[in-house]
Parts: structure tokens; C-alpha cells; sequence
């Protein structure tokens, strides 16, 4: 599947040439906020272009969850969709691999961007790291702590491998540190947190969700699943769901928008779950339709590392389904409890969530100031000696 060349992607005479590689959800709202601050950087120093190309793996591939962001987000068309699709890790990440080394073989960009910790990550840093071109790992020096987790695979080797880490918060510069990783690490801040505050007023002012589910602001709870150790456990993913509708009542419903890992387990479930009518699955939403639904909850409970943190950006009380969380501020600010899976945990954190007043959003600087991607797009650009004031 391969999808033709958009005028702005073309190669062009350029002063640095960046690839970046994507594949999942998360990963494209994060490349939405780096697009942006090249094209800022372009309009601000036009004889010192950067030109980005976008390759994307295929990972996620059903068309909510990857074109709709394309679309809505307004983030250049990939050169070059990989088609890879799902399937076992090792196979999945071999085939990104391959087709991932041919196409940077052949473009030989200055500089590959990896985002976050998924499994396209792990391809895209390996691939870029056996041909010679350094890599900028976007979210860098996150952990879990848990070695036997897909993403924290993924985001060691790939902060192993990579040049320039980018970090997002100052908690993963000391993860790097204590890891006796130095080089090329700082602090910028979190792309996500960039990309809230740009479409978060188009949200509002767009989405029509509620509506459309009938929800009133402040009257429904929002749930998310889809974390392997969750998903893929069935007596951990019935407890959860079983949770959600002990926990939703009529006047107060739990929407799910199911990620398709999720609704693919629930549907290979022997006994049919029977939620009730206030547990409300809904096919997953765009990403103005989330941000919608995100800032009118009166709780989140989700195990997605993003929306723990889209909770905290907009002041809404979160409850984590998992055992850790690679992002602390979240709970030290006062936002997020990690719960783990035990139903009396979530049952009391979930009363205890409702009960707290929401509160003005203080997590902000603890991200940044809604500027990381530029100062990324900075940086890279000092680190090449090309382009931006003082280029020789
Ligand atoms: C992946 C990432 C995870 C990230 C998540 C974001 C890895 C190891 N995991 O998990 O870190 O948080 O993306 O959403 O990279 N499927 C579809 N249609 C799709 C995509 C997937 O039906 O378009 C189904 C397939 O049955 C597939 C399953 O979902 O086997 C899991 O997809 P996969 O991409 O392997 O992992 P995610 O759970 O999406
Ligand atoms: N998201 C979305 N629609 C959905 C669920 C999530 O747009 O139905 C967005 C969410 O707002 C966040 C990102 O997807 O920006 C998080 O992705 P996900 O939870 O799949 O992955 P994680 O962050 O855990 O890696």
C-alpha cells in the first residue's frame, strides 16, 4: 500500500531532511505537533527549510485509528505506508524492519525521529541505527520498571540507539541519568501536551460527541483499555468491564471507546459479558471527539499512558488500571491514582474521584509550555550545524 507523493512532502532542496516513522495512534498526534513546528520553522526561515517525510509502518491501520487523524490533524500524508498490519511482535517488528531499511537506504535522510514506545519505535531506531543515520527518540526516558512490558522493550533499546532524547518531563532526564545516559539528553518538554493545547479550543468548538451520545458535561465517566497485560488477560479484562458496570448507573454512564485489541478480546470472550445499558462501547472516537469527551468527564479510568496525561492537561480525576504509571507527576500532582485491577480499589478511587472538587489544571509546567516540539525542531537543527541563526 503505497500512497503517492504529497507536494509537501516532495524532497526538495532543503537545508536538513528529516524521516520521521510512525504507525500507531498516539504516535500520530504526536507527529502532529512536530509537523507543525516545521512549518513554523519553514515560514519563520524559508532559505533554511527542513523537509520532512513521514513513512508509515502500517501498525494501526483501520481507518480510526490512523486516516482520521491524517485528516483532522492536518499532518502531511505519509510517503510511504509500509502496510505491515498486525501480528506476533517478533514477525510484526521484523517486517517494519525490513521495509523500513530499504526506504531509509534509499532516502539516506539527515536524521530519523522515533515517538514513544511502540513497536514501529523499536523498528524505526533499529533500522536508522544500522545504517549510520542518527535518531532523535521523541518521549525519551520514560519507564516502567516492568522488563517484561512490549513498550519498555522498546523504549530502552531505543533510547540506547538514539542521539538526541528528548525528554518530556524532568523525571525522565534522571531515568536517563541513572541509566549512566547523558548525552544528548534534555529536557523539552511533552509533544502531547503541545498537541492539547492546539486543538483543544478546535475541539470545543467542533466536536459534537455529547451530543451525540447524549452526555451532559460533567454527568458521565470515560474509560480506556487497551494494554496488553489488561486486554489479553480474560479474567483481568472481565473484572475491569465488570467494574465499569457496577460503577456506571443511569444518570451517570461509563463510555468506552473500544480500541480493536479490546473489542477483539470481548469478543472471543466464552461468557458474554452483560454490562448493562449504562456501559456505553462505542467505536474508537477522533481525536477532537477525545479531547471532547476527556475535558467534560467527571472521572477517566484508562491504562493508555496518553490519556493519563490528556486527564491531568485538562483537570480531570484519573484513575489508572495498572500497577505503575511511567508518568509520576500525573500522580504527584494530584490527578491520578494508580488503582491497579482490584475492584475495591477502583470502586474507592472512582467515589473518592467524584468527590474531588476539579480543580484549575497546574500540570503544565510540569510538560513544558506547550513549545516542545520547537524546541526539538530547534535543537535538531543546532545538532546538524545547519539552518536556523548562525548556519555557516
Ligand atoms: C500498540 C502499542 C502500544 C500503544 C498502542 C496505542 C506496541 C507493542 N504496542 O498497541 O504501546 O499504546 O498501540 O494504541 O507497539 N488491531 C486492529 N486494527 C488496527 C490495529 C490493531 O484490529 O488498526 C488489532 C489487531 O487484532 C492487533 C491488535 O489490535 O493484533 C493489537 O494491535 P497492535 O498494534 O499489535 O498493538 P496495540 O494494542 O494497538
Ligand atoms: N485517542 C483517540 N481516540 C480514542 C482513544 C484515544 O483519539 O478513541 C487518543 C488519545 O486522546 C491520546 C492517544 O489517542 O491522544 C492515546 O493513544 P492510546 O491510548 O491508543 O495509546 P498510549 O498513549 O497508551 O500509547
Amino acid at each position: 500500500m503505497t500512497t503517492p507523493l504529497r507536494k509537501s512532502t516532495l524532497r526538495r532542496k532543503a537545508d536538513v531532511r528529516l524521516t520521521s516513522v510512525v504507525g500507531a495512534r498516539p504516535q500520530f498526534v504526536k507527529a502532529a505537533a512536530l509537523s507543525r513546528a516545521i512549518d513554523l520553522h519553514n515560514a519563520a526561515d524559508p532559505d533554511a527549510p527542513i523537509a520532512e517525510t513521514l513513512i508509515h509502518t502500517g501498525q494501526h491501520y483501520d481507518p480510526g485509528l490512523s486516516r482520521v487523524f491524517f485528516d483532522q490533524l492536518e499532518i502531511p500524508a505519509p510517503r510511504i505506508n509500509l502496510g505491515v498490519g498486525s501480528g506476533p511482535h517478533g514477525r510484526q517488528t521484523a517486517d517494519m524492519l525490513a521495509g523500513l531499511e530499504a526506504v531509509l537506504a534509499a532516502d539516506r535522510p539527515d536524521l530519523v525521529l522515533v515517538y514513544g514506545d511502540t513497536n514501529t519505535t523499536l523498528a524505526g531506531a533499529l533500522a536508522a541505527a544500522k545504517l549510520g543515520i542518527p535518531i532523535a527518540h521523541i518521549e525519551a526516558g520514560l519507564r516502567s520498571r516492568v522488563m517484561g512490558m512490549p513498550e519498555e522493550i522498546n523504549r530502552v533499546v531505543a533510547d540506547r540507539l538514539s542521539t538526541l532524547l528528548f525528554c518530556p518531563t524532568r523525571s525522565a532526564v534522571a531515568n536517563l541519568k541513572a541509566e549512566g545516559l547523558t548525552r544528548g539528553v534534555r529536557f523539552v518538554g511533552d509533544v502531547m501536551y503541545d498537541a492539547f493545547r492546539m486543538f483543544r479550543a478546535r475541539a470545543e468548538s467542533d466536536s459534537t460527541i455529547l451530543a451525540g451520545l447524549r452526555l451532559s458535561p460533567g454527568g458521565y465517566g470515560l474509560a480506556t483499555i487497551h494494554r496488553q497485560e489488561n486486554a489479553d488477560d480474560p479474567a483481568r479484562l472481565r473484572s475491569l468491564f465488570e467494574s465499569f458496570s457496577r460503577l456506571a448507573e443511569k444518570d451517570r454512564p461509563i463510555v468506552v471507546p473500544l480500541h480493536p485489541r479490546t473489542r477483539n478480546a470481548l469478543r472471543a470472550m466464552r461468557v458474554r459479558l452483560d454490562l448493562g445499558p449504562s456501559v456505553l462501547l462505542i467505536p474508537p472516537v477522533t481525536y477532537l471527539d477525545m479531547i471532547a469527551l476527556e475535558t467534560s468527564a467527571a472521572v477517566i479510568l484508562t491504562d493508555s499512558g496518553g490519556v493519563q496525561k490528556e486527564a491531568a492537561f485538562a483537570g480531570v480525576p484519573c484513575l489508572t488500571l495498572r500497577d505503575e504509571t511511567e508518568w509520576p507527576e500525573t500522580v504527584e500532582a494530584g490527578f491520578n491514582r494508580v488503582v491497579g485491577t482490584d475492584p475495591k480499589r477502583i470502586a474507592r478511587g472512582f467515589h473518592a474521584a467524584l468527590k474531588s472538587s476539579r480543580s484549575k489544571p497546574t500540570v503544565g509546567s510540569i510538560y513544558g509550555n506547550g513549545s516542545a516540539a520547537r524546541r526539538i525542531v530547534g535543537a535538531i537543527v543546532n545538532h546538524l550545524g545547519r539552518g536556523g541563526p548562525g548556519r555557516s
